[in-house]
């Protein structure tokens, strides 16, 4: 019933399109969306404050139909009775919102909440350097303030290569871009992978491979499903939040006879829009992308995942279907043009006297597996890095080992450089950069908050086992 009411709604009104700076609710897609993904509940009144209740606990979800497997998931605390869902339900905001949510614990492990690419006070930062971790059984209040319109998501900063491979990860979306969108639809697509047996749960054993490379699953998912359609309008234009939530998967997006026009990154927008035939995301990475659909009525066309050498041999498969993008009726109307310039980023400041912070990553064979250091430390028994608030730093990142290290830094963006030493603000300022494999890799960072803020490979197997590190910011 409800997915008639909406759909008749959007006839009757012309168009499903909506401002961007609106933000979405659970009825921004039909019900009868297998990709939609519900928003949570916001209990406070006052429209600048989102506040939400969000419970991580156990729950059943079927990657292979018929088959539940046991997942440790979010669910929304305000609704009584609710399930959790992999991903979470999604936390939205506006710019400028003040952001309260009540964690409960219902877990038998110890948890936090870290909110990947929120700037915010160190306190709320969420990571086992910042809080005492999330006993089973307690709750945490998290407050924080949402400056910067984009793509985030949210995920456990505790056991980080379980947790949310078990299935604890959403996104968070903040609304107010600088520049006005116009789509027929706007769709966020959390990418993940999981192993499952055939008895459909998944396998939490960890081999050798898992450890090298991070867990790569069996089975490829976008918001929890394994495969569907992704039924969009002809002569459309839709906007794709996209996140790499995986362990260690690296996506590389095709979806043929389309480009990908990137409007947004881990930042929010871009300072220009671009265009591209395929789109690599690397875990923890977001991008914003509108894809233009020209083709007609009955139109199916697959979302793959391609081949990305990442290194150690990994074999080419083939691509990896996602979805199906399935042409419905045409859009009713005309969409504005794409605006051409987005969000403005100003370079940083960088010159000859600008300190180098030399950062050479390495890995190693041990008895229990390999490790990965970070200049001869491995977390957790490494030594912070201190620095000044407001300096500016160029950090060399070394990368001496045969595979990509995707690197992610709390609470603060940098600007990565090229091979000139200029910054490359093609992406706007990132949060999530891949340094490539036997590459050495410069990004300018100015200490914007203090407080200890981790840095770390967001490929979580190789967090966990060392390439991870404590910066702390100093007044
Ligand atoms: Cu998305 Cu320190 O993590
Ligand atoms: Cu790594």
């Amino acid at each position: 019933m409800r997915s008639l009411v909406t759909v008749t709604l959007a006839l009757v009104m012309g168009c499903t399109s909506h401002a961007s700076t609106t933000p979405s609710t659970a009825g921004d897609a039909p019900a009868s969306d297998p990709f939609a993904i519900a928003t949570l509940t916001d209990i406070n009144a006052d429209p600048d404050v989102v506040e939400v209740r969000v419970v991580a606990g156990l729950a059943r979800v079927e990657y292979l139909p018929g088959k539940p497997a046991d997942v440790w998931a979010y669910r929304d605390g305000a609704i009584p009775g609710s399930v959790g869902t992999v991903p979470g339900p999604m936390l939205v905001a506006k710019k400028g919102d003040r952001v309260i949510v009540h964690l409960q614990n219902d877990l038998p492990e110890s948890t936090t909440i870290h909110w990947h690419g929120i700037r915010l006070a160190n306190a709320m930062d969420g990571s086992s350097s910042t809080q005492q971790v999330v006993m089973p059984g307690t709750s945490f209040d998290y407050t924080f303030t949402v400056l910067d319109a984009g793509t985030f998501w949210f995920h456990p900063h505790v056991h980080a290569d379980v947790q949310i491979e078990k299935g604890l990860y959403a996104p968070l979306v903040v609304h107010g871009d600088d520049a006005p969108l116009d789509v027929t639809r706007e769709r966020y697509l959390v990418l993940d992978d999981v192993k499952i047996t055939a008895d459909g749960q998944l396998a939490l054993d960890e081999d050798q491979m898992d450890m090298m490379m991070g867990r790569q699953g069996n089975v490829v998912l976008v918001n929890g499903k394994k495969g569907g359609d992704l039924v969009v309008d002809a002569g459309g234009r839709e906007r794709w939040r996209i996140v790499n939530a995986a362990n260690g998967r690296y996506f590389k997006l095709r979806l043929a006879g389309h480009r990908f026009t990137v409007v947004g990154g881990d930042s929010g927008q871009v300072p220009a829009p671009y265009a591209v035939d395929e789109l690599l995301v690397v875990p923890g990475e977001r991008y914003d992308v509108l894809v233009d659909l020209p083709a007609a009525e009955g139109a199916r066309v697959p979302l793959e995942t391609v081949y990305y050498d990442r290194g150690h041999d990994m074999p080419d498969v083939g691509p990896k279907p996602l979805l199906d993008v399935v042409y419905g009726p045409r859009a009713p109307r005309t969409l504005a043009p794409i605006p051409t310039s987005l969000r403005p980023a100003q370079p940083l400041a960088i010159g000859a006297k600008t300190t180098v912070r030399k950062m050479v990553l390495r890995e190693i064979e041990a008895t229990d597996g390999p490790r990965f250091y970070i200049n001869d430390e491995y977390w957790p028994f490494n030594t912070a890095v201190m620095v000044q608030q407001g300096a500016t730093e160029i950090w060399e990142i070394v990368n001496t080992a045969e595979m990509d290290h995707p690197i992610h830094l709390h609470g603060m963006f940098f600007q990565p450089l090229d091979e000139q030493g200029a910054p490359d603000l093609r992406d706007g300022w990132k949060d999530t950069w891949n340094v490539k494999k036997s590459a050495t890799q410069r990004l300018a960072v100015r200490y914007d908050a203090v407080g200890m803020w981790m840095f770390h490979c967001h490929i979580l197997e190789h967090a966990e086992r060392g390439m991870m590190g404590d910066l702390m910011v100093m007044q």
